[in-house]
């Protein structure tokens, strides 16, 4: 592993976050129907309460408003706290200056001068992963941002925009990609050592697979929505793998099926940042780190995983 340098230091201390992505968004989460501002609030205030200090969340969640909502919340917080963002390179704003400008209206929006994080949401051919870093090296240099990262990178886009961000003076902080028990691509094609060995952070989307290693769904009671459709043959190979992250879980006291999937990835290295739509799912969470699987669960739960197909499209390229 090459040296993680100072810049970066904070991102390595954290075992686990919180998303934001539940926060205003309709069309996948059911805001307004399935959890409400209030649920939203305690949720919050749980996962503080417990030492989770890192928020994600990004300009395109709920349309802006998981910002402001997380800029409502703060201003009612004493805790220092570590906020990450994203730019969404939508194909009528591409240029390098319109990354700055983007940030301002983040910033805005959540009610602070800077962040700790501002990561590139996705590819896309429209910018070049250079001229990304030029707009993003901008970002640090205004003092606008302390680090900077990049979501849905492949390998290969990774390292051109870590050697164009090297090139401006800083170090590329993070790569967040989806990565759970039930999706484990970023192992089996390098991009999880690649991440270590250039001392970067990878962050853990997904971390629950949408809720389906909590235990809770099953081909009997699917989740209802985008997720049905999604997942529908997961579930039906699921059984075996709730079983024996329950088995697991009981050796640790009584750790839920969700709690030793969030503890997998850190054992795995990585920094999963679980959404919750309320209190319970957040204090749970919360109890998926200040613990370890031993190595020889991890390789059991890995066993049990290892044929699992990837459903999903990725758009990680
Ligand atoms: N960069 C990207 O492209 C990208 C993509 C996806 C996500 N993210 C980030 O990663 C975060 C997490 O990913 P995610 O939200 O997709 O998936 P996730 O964390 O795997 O699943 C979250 C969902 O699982 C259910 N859940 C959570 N905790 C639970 C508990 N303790 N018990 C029972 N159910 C529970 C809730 O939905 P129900 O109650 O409805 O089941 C919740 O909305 C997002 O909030 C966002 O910040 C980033």
């Amino acid at each position: 592993m090459s040296e993680i340098s100072n810049e970066n230091r904070y991102l390595h201390a954290i075992p686990m976050g919180l998303g934001a992505w539940q926060w205003g968004d309709r069309v996948v989460w059911g805001y307004g129907q399935t959890h409400t501002d209030e649920d939203i609030r305690r949720a919050f205030e749980i996962s503080v309460r417990l030492g989770i200090r890192f928020i994600d969340t990004a300009e395109v969640y709920g349309s802006g408003y998981s910002e402001r909502l997380l800029g409502t919340i703060l201003k009612t917080q004493d805790q220092p706290l570590l906020i990450a963002t994203k730019y969404f390179p939508w194909p009528w704003r591409t240029g390098r200056k319109a990354i700055v400008r983007a940030l301002r209206g983040s910033l805005d929006r959540i009610g602070v001068q800077s962040v700790d994080l501002y990561q590139i949401h996705q590819p896309t051919p429209l910018m070049s992963p250079e001229t990304m870093m030029e707009g993003m090296a901008d970002c640090v240099k205004e003092g606008l941002t302390r680090t900077v990262g990049v979501s849905n990178f492949g390998e290969k886009r990774m390292i051109r925009a870590y050697t164009s961000l090297a090139r401006e003076g800083f170090p590329l902080a993070s790569n967040q990609v989806h990565y759970s028990l039930l999706n484990r691509e970023v192992e089996k094609n390098g991009l999880l050592a690649r991440c270590h060995e250039l001392g970067m952070r990878l962050i853990a989307y997904s971390p629950l697979e949408g809720g389906l290693l909590t235990g809770k769904y099953s081909s009997a009671n699917p989740p209802a929505g985008l997720r049905r459709t999604l997942y529908g043959e997961m579930l039906r190979r699921l059984p075996p793998v709730i079983k024996l992250m329950q088995e697991i879980g009981r050796e640790h006291g009584g750790k839920t099926a969700g709690q030793v999937a969030l503890n997998w990835v850190i054992c795995k290295g990585g920094m999963p940042i679980p959404g919750a739509k309320n209190q319970a799912q957040a204090e749970e969470n919360a109890g998926g780190c200040g613990w370890e699987l031993t190595q020889e669960e991890v390789a059991r739960l890995d066993e049990a995983t290892d044929d699992f197909r990837e459903y999903r499209r990725e758009r990680s390229a």
